[in-house]
């Protein structure tokens, strides 16, 4: 392992171009701690793909955010076992009884993180979906949940970290997309900080993918976030 890897920071590698991915897979590859698929990449080229960040000496997480009855998700996570990765996501939103029936059978390999309010989603989407109250309360009943089930981890936003570290203790691993090194960056991501602010308010693992993927100097970006903690 690289000594400069960055323990916390998961890349994110959302692409539809095979060079583009292999590209990044051996640029942040050795230099972060792990390396994020989803959907996107592994409907295209499979478990090449998870092999190919595996490689790297990465840990892989596979976000697939399942979400289904309990004995379908427990047969997804069964094959996911196999694959060899670190983590892997399912939606709290599932129920206890789908988280438990991922954690028991994802057993000691793959670590289940329990996705709680996605980041894109504000106050007015919530309330489009009858989901009213603010995010940060829904966030804490389903990251109890989460916890409940035997989940190693929940995934938040930045703005609900310090409420979960302090609400659900120092065990639980708390994961962090809506990472952004300019608060005013203005994509999809609705509720967002930057590096420094997640680290202080208790983030294990920060995911970040455009501000790494897409920047001009990806070299800078990274050392901006090792000068951050990370
Ligand atoms: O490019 P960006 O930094 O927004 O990428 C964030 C990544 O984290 C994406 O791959 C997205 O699917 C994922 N993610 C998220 N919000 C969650 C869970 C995962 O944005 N709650």
């Amino acid at each position: 392992m690289s000594a400069t890897r960055l323990k916390r920071v998961a890349v994110a590698l959302d692409t539809d171009d095979r060079e583009t991915f292999s590209r990044w897979c051996s640029f942040f590859g050795p230099r972060v701690g792990v390396l994020k698929v989803g959907p996107r990449v592994v409907l295209r080229w499979g478990r090449t793909a998870i092999e190919e960040a595996a490689g790297t000496g990465a840990a892989v997480f596979l976000d697939f955010k399942f979400h289904d009855i309990p004995s379908t998700v427990a047969g997804a996570v069964c094959a996911v076992r196999e694959l060899g990765v670190s983590y892997l996501t399912v939606h709290a939103g599932g129920g206890r009884r789908m988280m438990e029936a991922a954690v028991q059978a994802a057993g000691d390999q793959v670590r289940v993180l329990g996705i709680t309010v996605l980041t894109h989603l504000a106050r007015r989407d919530l309330d489009d979906l009858d989901l009213p109250g603010e995010a940060a309360d829904r966030v804490l009943t389903w990251a109890t949940s989460a916890r409940q089930a035997g989940c190693a981890g929940v995934v938040c936003s930045p703005l609900e970290l310090a409420t979960l570290r302090r609400r659900l203790g120092p065990e639980l691993l708390l994961v962090s997309p809506g990472i952004r090194f300019d608060d005013s960056a203005g994509d999809d991501q609705r509720r967002v900080a930057t590096p420094a602010a997640a680290l202080r308010s208790g983030a294990d693992l920060m995911v970040i993918g455009r501000p790494l993927t897409r920047a001009a100097d990806p070299e800078a970006a990274l050392a901006a976030l090792a000068a951050a903690g990370a």
